[in-house]
């Protein structure tokens, strides 16, 4: 396994911009796994398929394709909501496991983000972040960026999508969303987006000066 960088937390709390930024910074190429379970979620109900038909969900995890992955409509508001219903199966998050495992093996290193990375997909990882921030300032940042893609919602809306993707993310039994022991917290409810790639990139500086060493 190279360096692998580990980057979880809720919706909205920055760890994609951390996790594309810590790619660039090493060169590392980087997974957005969330991707994967909204690729699952808009396939599924694309094809009219049902959120709780566990074999009709695991078949679409099964043949989805990377170049499924790069569809503008998986960064949709309501793309989130079917991810986060899909991926309380156990079988869909089984078939998406090793496509994501296989991510991290590659040499010299790479950046996955999403929910349970640090936990379950890559235990072994050297450098783990768990990237928070509070509901209200998560909200009003994803709130801005559908708003910025043309989507017509109200910022209580979104704090609402917010909060039960959180309880229903963090509730679920297979792999819920948690910091890993060995995470670092990085809150970024006070910094701006400079301010927290630079804090990451001290955590992850440190877990390379300790890798191996
Ligand atoms: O961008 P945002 O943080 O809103 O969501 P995302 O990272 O695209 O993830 C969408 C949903 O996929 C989450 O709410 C989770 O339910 C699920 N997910 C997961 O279960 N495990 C992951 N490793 C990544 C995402």
């Amino acid at each position: 396994m190279g360096f692998v960088i580990a980057v979880d937390g809720p919706a909205a709390s920055g760890k994609g911009t951390i996790a594309n930024r810590l790619g660039a910074l090493y060169g590392f190429p980087v997974l957005d796994s969330g991707l994967l379970y909204r690729g699952v979620g808009v396939k599924l109900t694309e094809q009219g398929g049902d959120l709780d038909d566990v074999a009709a969900a695991t078949a679409a995890a099964e043949t989805l394709e990377a170049s499924e992955l790069d569809r503008p409509e998986l960064r949709t508001r309501a793309a989130g909501e079917l991810a986060s219903r899909v991926a309380v199966h156990t079988p869909v998050r089984l078939a998406l496991r090793d496509f994501q495992v296989r991510f991290a093996a590659q040499e010299p290193g790479a950046v996955i983000d999403g929910r349970d990375i640090g936990t379950v997909i890559c235990p072994e990882a050297p450098a783990k972040l768990y990237v928070t921030a509070t509901a209200a300032i998560r909200a009003d940042r994803r709130w801005k960026q559908l708003v910025g893609q043309g989507e017509g919602v109200t910022y209580e809306e979104i704090l609402a999508d917010i909060l039960r993707r959180d309880e229903r993310d963090g509730g679920r039994k297979d792999s819920p969303m948690s910091q890993a022991d060995d995470a670092v917290l990085l809150d970024t409810s006070e910094m701006t987006i400079e301010q927290a790639f630079d804090a990451a990139r001290r955590i992850v500086e440190d877990a390379r000066a300790r890798w191996k060493a």
